[in-house]
């Protein structure tokens, strides 16, 4: 029977990058996976084929309404869904096998099959016990739906159905006007269903900074997406080709159907913990089912850790892969660290909407004095001759510190934008100090240093 210093229990972003780490710092490492490839849900079925189907549908976009301005005539390209599942699966399957060739590199023995932990100290896999110093528990989350919908992932799905439906559904209506359900939401638009997303709240993607989840509703308003706010949804009726989504207004309680040929269901995850034997072993969950830790992510029963989308915090890949490393850190002895206040959060519509840090909303509540730099990406002349001059950065500043306390893009490349600002922050800068460093023209970046200018004596371009 083999002894590890660290089992890691799934390869997700936070298993498979704690497993590496674990391995990187000198320990012996095992990860067990029960799924037949290695990436989690993010590789393959979450973050990676959803970005391929949104840059394949934005490309679709971009030909059927900006090439002829451009002088690039032609025929706009027809949609073959059967090669862009293709594609979407050649995009996962390079991922994957990265990470499998990442664990051979790195020496870390991957266990294939389900994972249990009959005792601190255990880890069991079929019908085989291992023992291990330490474990990280990496199981991650599965969608969660609501009372009176069945998800059958043909004709009512969950992101994972949604990835890989039979055909372009001509109707679709998404519950949840959260990130999955407007990125996916997005990529069937583009391709031509009609797509209605029916949301709880007055606001959609709850949490955002207000002024991006007004302009980031009009925009996608603009592309035709068709929103109900403020709708409870009571059941979703289905047969094997169709289905009618019933809700309630809350304004009034009057009662609507939708139908469609395919429902997303997108109105959250929840942490996957089931068949690792918590209960029997003690380790303590939250009300919601997420795993509890102390600061350096070890729960109540001694050498068994948690990271990623099973314990608290914003379930998102790099969430749980700083957590990965850190959490290896610790075990290691070192002094592993996240910063739960400078972690980005992107949604890669067209254009893309990031954050980082406290929104306006927050600050008000908080009571803090601050200040606004604003600047629209229509001042922007690389956003304009790309046909992304909508949108604009956000940067919110300490009114008498100037430091930078958080900031808010909607705009072409707002994904990669948005880390200029996370290193900014992580290094206590000011305002000032992005406004005073020299960004290189034409660049998208140029609009975030104006925004950082609007801080202080002004922007130039608007
Ligand atoms: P997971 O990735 O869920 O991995 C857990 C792994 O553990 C799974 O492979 C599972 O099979 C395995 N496992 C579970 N139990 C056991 C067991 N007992 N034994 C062995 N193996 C087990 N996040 C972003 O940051 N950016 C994005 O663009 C983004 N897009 C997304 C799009 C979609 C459609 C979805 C659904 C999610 C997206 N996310 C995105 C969220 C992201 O996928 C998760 O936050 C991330 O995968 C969490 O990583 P994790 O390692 O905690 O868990
Ligand atoms: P979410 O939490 O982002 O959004 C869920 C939405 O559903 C909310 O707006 C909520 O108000 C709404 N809702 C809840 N109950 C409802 C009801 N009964 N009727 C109508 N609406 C209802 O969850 P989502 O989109 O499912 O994503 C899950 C997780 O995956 C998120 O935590 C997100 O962080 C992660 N993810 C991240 C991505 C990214 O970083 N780009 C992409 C996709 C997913």
């Amino acid at each position: 029977m083999a002894q590890y210093d660290v089992i890691v229990i799934g390869a997700g972003p936070g298993g498979y990058v704690a497993a590496i780490r674990c391995a990187q710092l000198g320990l012996k490492t095992a990860c067990v996976e029960g799924r037949e490839t290695l990436g989690g849900t993010c590789l393959n079925v979450g973050c990676i084929p959803s970005k391929a189907l949104l840059h394949a549908s934005h490309q679709l976009h971009e030909a059927e309404h900006n090439f002829a301005t451009m002088g690039l005539k032609g025929a706009a390209p027809k949609v073959d869904w059967k090669q862009m599942l293709a594609y979407k699966d050649d995009v996962i399957k390079g991922n994957t096998t990265g990470i499998e060739f990442l664990f051979k590199k790195n020496k870390v023995d991957w266990i294939k099959g389900y994972g249990s932990i009959p005792a601190a100290g255990k880890v069991q896999v079929g019908d085989t016990t291992y023992d291990a110093k330490n474990i990280i528990i990496a199981t991650g989350s599965e969608p969660s739906t609501l009372p009176g919908v069945e998800i059958d992932d043909k004709v009512v799905v969950s992101s994972t159905g949604a990835l890989e439906l039979p055909k372009i559904p001509k109707k679709l209506v998404v519950i949840g006007a959260g990130v999955i359900g407007l990125e996916l939401g997005s990529v069937y638009k583009r391709l031509g269903a009609d797509v209605t997303v029916v949301e709880f709240l007055d606001k959609i993607t709850p949490g955002m900074d207000g002024e991006i989840q007004k302009n980031f509703q009009r925009m996608l308003k603009k592309q035709g997406l068709d929103f109900v706010m403020g709708a409870a949804v009571q059941k979703v009726d289905a047969t094997k080709t169709k289905a009618t989504v019933t809700y309630k207004l809350r304004k009034d309680d009057s009662e609507h159907t939708l139908d469609a040929d395919t429902v997303l269901v997108a109105t959250g995850r929840r942490p996957y913990t089931a068949g690792l034997g918590l209960e029997a072993l003690g380790v303590e969950l939250s009300p919601r089912g997420q795993i509890k830790t102390n600061a350096h992510w070890q729960t109540n029963v001694p050498g068994i850790y948690a990271i990623g989308d099973a314990i608290d915090g914003p379930m998102l890949a790099h969430k749980a892969e700083d957590e990965g490393m850190a959490a290896a850190e610790v075990i290691a002895g070192k002094h592993g660290h996240v910063n739960y206040d400078v972690i980005p959060g992107v949604i890669y519509t067209a254009p893309e909407v990031a954050s980082v840090g406290k929104t306006e909303e927050q600050l008000k509540e908080e009571g803090r004095a601050y200040k606004v730099g604003k600047f629209p990406f229509m001042g922007n002349a690389r956003a304009k001759a790309v046909f992304q001059g909508e949108g604009f950065v956000k940067l919110l500043a300490d009114k008498e510190t100037d430091r930078v306390l958080g900031c808010h893009i909607i705009g072409p490349g707002a994904g990669d934008l948005i880390h200029e600002i996370c290193v900014a922050m992580e290094f206590g800068a000011s305002a000032q100090d992005v406004a005073l460093t020299c960004h290189a023209h034409p660049t998208f970046s140029e609009a975030v240093r104006e925004a950082a200018l609007a801080c202080g004596d002004g922007a130039i371009h608007a």
